[in-house]
């Protein structure tokens, strides 16, 4: 086999790789979807704008309902000294989010699980971030669970697509 033919085998293994790469990325979409919530990543502009100007507590705890790809949760643990836990249905994302705050270096301070949201222990919670779909925060009852089930001062966020919710 000549420099040629193996060049080419490589040239079709990346394109296959690649291929694969955004076939299992659009099932990954897909099964969030079918789980509770499409994958829409908050803007980074709205992420500034929405957590640049709330004081947090420090030390507190944080956790993510949803996820996505951790850029909420790694942004507050850069800012501000929050310890947090972002799970989301979609092992993928929660592969990137893993990888992003590693490289991010807050990888000490906030940890992502794959998980669905209706399992999540919220007791230790000093702050509550949800965006996902209306339908899926109802079926949560995150409020109408007993106040008891958070600690007292817990803040809930939660975002309906297109409104913002703050309690
Ligand atoms: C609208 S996106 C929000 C992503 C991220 N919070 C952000 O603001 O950039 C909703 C996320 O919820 C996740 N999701 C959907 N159903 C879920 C479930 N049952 N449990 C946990 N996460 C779920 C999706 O995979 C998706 O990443």
């Amino acid at each position: 086999m000549n420099i040629k033919n193996i060049l080419y085998l490589l040239i079709i293994f990346s394109l296959f790789l690649f291929l694969f790469g955004i076939i299992v990325y659009i099932i990954s979409l897909i099964y969030s979807s079918i789980k509770g919530s499409p994958y829409v990543p908050t803007s980074k502009k709205l992420l500034k704008k929405f957590f640049g100007e709330i004081k947090f507590k420090k030390n507190s705890f944080f956790i993510e309902l949803g996820s996505g790809d951790g850029r909420i949760l790694r942004y507050i643990a850069k800012y501000y000294q929050i310890n947090g836990l972002g799970v989301d249905i979609n092992p993928i994302l929660v592969w990137f989010s893993k990888v992003y705050s590693w490289l991010e270096n807050v990888n000490d301070r906030v940890k992502f699980e794959r998980m669905d949201a209706m399992n999540v222990d919220l007791t230790k919670a000093d702050y509550i971030y949800i965006f996902l779909m209306p339908k899926f925060i109802k079926k949560l009852r995150l409020f109408r669970i007993p106040k008891t089930t958070f600690s007292p001062s817990t803040a809930i966020w939660t975002v309906l697509l297109f409104s913002c919710l703050i309690i």
